[in-house]
């Protein structure tokens, strides 16, 4: 498929532009310094932290920005689908991390089976999906212009 533009210009902190790209869902999310600051604070939490697992994002979004897994660190772009069975998850845009279990405290979440995943796409344990979410291969056309493919 072709690539998909998309204009940030107007995109607000917390607010979650949704794209289509190769028939996916692809969510463009302007996370808040609160945020950011928050997702090193629960790596203890995730199955896949460090994001190890090379199938879930391209090389070069985890080399600029490792526990962000994002180009610019206040920009996620993520694959909306839920790395169980594709359920679409749904989006609380902050994270309250302590304290953390049982309950979902911001991130995304699952409705099919419950999985989390923070701000970030990383999967928590003891959920069902398996993986973080997907980041797609992504570049900026200009300062705020996201080239999705
Ligand atoms: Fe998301 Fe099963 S499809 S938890």
């Amino acid at each position: 498929g072709a690539p998909v533009i998309a204009d940030i210009s107007a995109l607000q902190e917390g607010q979650r532009l949704i794209l289509e790209w190769r028939g996916q869902p692809i969510w463009i999310v302007k996370r808040s310094r609160a945020v950011l600051e928050a997702l090193p604070t629960l790596d203890g939490h995730l199955r896949d932290p460090q994001s190890r697992n090379a199938d879930q994002q391209p090389a070069y979004v985890l080399a600029a920005n490792p526990e962000l897994r994002s180009l610019k660190p206040e920009i996620s772009v993520l694959v909306g689908l839920c790395t169980h069975l594709g359920c679409a998850p749904e989006m609380a845009a902050e994270i309250r991390p302590e304290p953390f279990d049982p309950e979902w405290k911001g991130g995304y979440f699952c409705p099919c089976h419950k999985s989390r995943f923070d701000m970030a796409g990383r999967v928590f344990q003891g959920v069902p999906a398996p993986t973080n979410l997907v980041v797609p291969p992504h570049h900026y056309a200009d300062d705020n212009t996201i080239v999705v493919g």
